[in-house]
C-alpha cells in the first residue's frame, strides 16, 4: 500500500490551550481538520518514526473516526506499533500508564476532558511524550507552528479497522494492537493499594457511590470497585460510556455531579462518595453531607499516604498549582520534604516528577496524582481515599476535622464567570496587570494588600520560565486572591477568582466556606470590578 499524499492548507486555530487542541466537534469535522494536526505531531516529533504510540480516548462523539483517521495516518507516516484501547477507549491516566508500561515514543489522547461530549459539545487531541505526560510546551508551541506551515499529509487507503476486536493486525508496515483498556491500569492501581483491606471494609458494610457521569471511567470503576474490590453491584453510576456523555457535563463539581450530590446529602447517604470527569483523570470527593475541597483531599491524602503500600516509604516532595489553596504546603512542611508551587497545567508537574523531586502533585481543579503516572487520576485518588478510610477505621468527616485541628484550615472558594465576552476579559486582566505597583498598601475595609505579582515560574529541573501565569494578591491578614483567565475553554472567556483564608483557630473552623470568605469575596470583586465590567451579579460556578 503506498502512502497517499494529500494536498492541504493551514488552519489558523491549532494552537494548543492548558491540555490539548479544544475545539468544537463542528470545527473537528472540517475535512482535513484531524489530518493537519497529526501530520503536525508526526512532523515535529521526528523519532517517532518505527516506534510504538498509543492511542485512544473518551469514547465522546468523534472518538472513533478520529482514530481511524490516525491509524491511516500513522502507517504512511511509519510508526512501527499502534496500541489503541478497545472501542478507542483509554483514560488519560491509564493511556499514561500504557505509554510507560509499554515503552511507547508517545501517545495521541482524544478528550475534551470535562467539556461537554455529542454533536454540539467539544473534543480535542493531546500529544503526550515518552514520560507519559502531556507534551511540554515547547513541543506543543513546535506542533502548533508547524499547523501553520503544513502543506501536505500522508495517509493510506484502507477500510476502517474493528476496534472492538482485541488483538494485533497489519496496516502496510505498522502492527496494529487492540488492547484491553482496562487491565494494565487495574493491575497498577492493585500494586498501589491495599485492596485486601479495601475488600475487607466494604464486607463489613462500608457503602459508597461512584459517579461516572456516563464518561471513560465507567469500565474502569466497575472492574476495581465492584469486581476487584466487592463492592455491591450498583455502588457504580452512570457507568456505560456515552458519546453524549448521556447529556451530562462530565465535569465532577457540585453543580454537575448533581446524581452524586442527591446521593450523598439525601437521607441515609452512603459512608463515601465520588465522581470522575469524561477522561478519568478528574475527582471530586465526598462524605455524608460532606464536599471534599481538591485543595484540601491533597493536603489530607499527603498527610496519610504513607498508609497505602505504594507509598509507605514517605513522600520526596508535594506540588501544587498556584491557585491551589495551601494547605498542602502545611503537609510538606511538616514532613520535612519541599513543596513545590507550579502554573495551572498538570504538564508543569512532569519535571518534578521524572526528575523524583515531587511524589504527589495536585490542583484545585480536581487533580490529584502521583509519580505512578505523569497525567492526575481520579479512580487513584479515590483509591487512596479508600486506602486511608480503611486503615483509619474512621469516617471521612472526622478524618476532616482531625486535620484541620492539627494544621489548621484554608478556607477556599473558586467563582467564575463563564462564557463572558474576550476583550471584557482581557481588559480586565490587563487592567489588573497595569495596576499591580499600585496595590501594595491599598486599604480594603480593615485590611490592605500586603503584596501583589503576576505569577512567574521558573523550572528547577530545565530552567525555563513561564510568565503571566495569574494575578496573585495577598492581603496583610495572610489572604489571598488569585485571578486568572481558564486556558482550556472553547468559547468565550471564563475568568477563575480563586479566594482562601486561614483559619488557625479550632473554634472557627466549622463554618461554610462561602460565609467565612465573605468579606474576602467583595474584596476580590472591588480590586478588580468583576461585577461592574462583566454585568454579572453572581458566578456561573461556585467550587
Ligand atoms: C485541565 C488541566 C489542568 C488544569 C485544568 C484547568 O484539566 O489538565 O492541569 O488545571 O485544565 O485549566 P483552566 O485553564 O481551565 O483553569
Ligand atoms: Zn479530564
Amino acid at each position: 500500500m503506498a502512502p497517499v499524499i494529500v494536498q492541504t492548507t493551514p488552519f489558523n486555530d491549532q494552537k494548543p490551550g492548558t491540555s490539548g487542541l479544544r475545539k468544537k466537534v463542528a470545527v473537528y469535522s472540517q475535512p482535513h481538520y484531524v489530518a493537519n494536526f497529526v501530520q503536525s505531531i508526526f512532523d515535529v516529533m521526528d523519532g517517532i518514526r518505527g516506534q510504538t504510540v498509543v492511542v485512544g480516548g473518551d469514547g465522546r462523539f468523534y472518538n472513533a473516526e478520529a482514530i481511524q483517521i490516525i491509524i491511516r495516518m500513522a502507517a504512511a507516516n511509519g510508526i512501527g506499533r499502534l496500541l489503541v484501547g478497545r472501542g478507542g477507549i483509554l483514560s488519560t491516566p491509564a493511556a499514561s500508564n500504557v505509554i510507560r508500561k509499554h515503552k511507547a515514543f508517545g501517545g495521541i489522547i482524544l478528550s475534551a476532558s470535562h467539556n461537554p461530549g455529542g454533536p454540539d459539545g467539544d473534543f480535542g487531541i493531546k500529544y503526550n511524550t515518552g514520560n507519559g505526560g502531556p507534551a511540554p510546551e515547547r513541543i506543543t508551541d513546535a506542533i502548533h507552528r508547524r499547523t501553520g506551515e503544513i502543506t501536505e499529509y500522508r495517509t493510506v487507503e484502507a477500510p476502517d479497522l474493528d476496534l472492538d476486536r482485541l488483538g494485533e493486525t497489519r496496516l502496510d508496515g505498522m502492527a496494529v494492537e487492540i488492547i484491553d483498556p482496562v487491565a494494565d491500569y487495574a493491575d497498577l492501581m492493585e500494586s498501589l493499594f491495599d485492596f485486601g483491606r479495601i475488600r475487607a471494609m466494604f464486607q463489613g458494610g462500608f457503602r459508597m457511590t461512584f459517579d461516572a457521569l456516563s464518561a471513560v471511567t465507567g469500565p474502569y470503576a466497575t472492574e476495581i470497585l465492584e469486581n476487584r474490590l466487592g463492592a455491591p453491584a450498583g455502588t457504580v453510576l452512570n457507568g456505560t460510556p456515552l458519546p453524549d456523555f448521556g447529556g451530562h457535563h462530565p465535569d465532577p463539581n457540585p453543580v454537575h455531579a448533581h446524581d452524586l450530590v442527591a446521593a450523598m446529602t439525601g437521607p441515609n447517604p452512603p459512608d463515601f462518595g465520588a465522581a470522575s470527569d469524561g477522561d478519568g483523570d478528574r475527582n471530586m470527593i465526598m462524605g455524608p453531607n460532606l464536599f471534599v475541597t481538591p485543595s484540601d483531599s491533597l493536603a489530607v491524602l499527603a498527610a496519610n499516604a504513607h498508609l497505602a503500600p505504594g507509598y509507605s516509604a514517605g513522600l520526596k516532595g508535594i506540588a501544587r498549582s498556584m491557585p491551589t489553596s495551601r494547605a498542602a504546603d502545611r503537609v510538606a512542611a511538616k514532613l520535612g520534604i519541599p513543596g513545590f508551587e507550579t502554573p495551572t497545567g498538570w504538564k508543569f508537574f512532569g519535571n518534578l516528577l521524572d526528575a523524583g523531586m515531587a511524589t504527589l502533585c495536585g490542583e484545585e481543579s480536581a487533580g490529584t496524582g502521583s509519580d505512578h503516572v505523569r497525567e492526575k487520576d481520579g479512580l487513584w485518588a479515590v483509591l487512596l481515599w479508600l486506602n486511608v478510610l480503611a486503615v483509619r477505621g474512621e469516617p471521612i468527616g472526622r478524618i476532616m476535622t482531625g486535620h484541620w485541628r492539627e494544621y489548621g484550615r484554608d478556607y477556599y472558594t473558586r467563582h467564575d464567570y463563564e462564557d463572558i465576552d474576550t476583550a471584557t476579559a482581557d481588559a480586565l486582566m490587563a487592567d489588573l496587570r497595569a495596576a499591580l505597583p499600585t496595590l501594595p498598601g491599598k486599604a480594603f475595609g480593615d485590611t490592605s494588600v500586603e503584596a501583589a505579582d503576576d505569577f512567574e515560574y521558573r523550572d528547577p529541573v530545565d530552567g525555563s520560565v513561564a510568565s503571566r501565569q495569574g494575578v496573585r494578591v495577598i492581603l496583610k491578614d495572610g489572604s489571598r486572591v488569585v485571578y486568572r483567565l481558564s486556558g482550556t475553554g472553547t468559547g468565550g472567556a471564563t475568568l477563575r477568582v480563586y479566594m482562601e483564608r486561614y483559619e488557625a483557630d479550632p473554634a472557627g473552623q466549622d463554618r461554610d466556606a462561602q460565609e467565612a470568605l465573605s468579606g474576602l469575596i467583595a474584596i476580590a470583586d472591588r480590586i478588580a470590578g468583576i461585577r461592574s465590567r462583566t454585568g454579572r451579579e453572581a458566578p456561573s460556578v461556585i467550587t
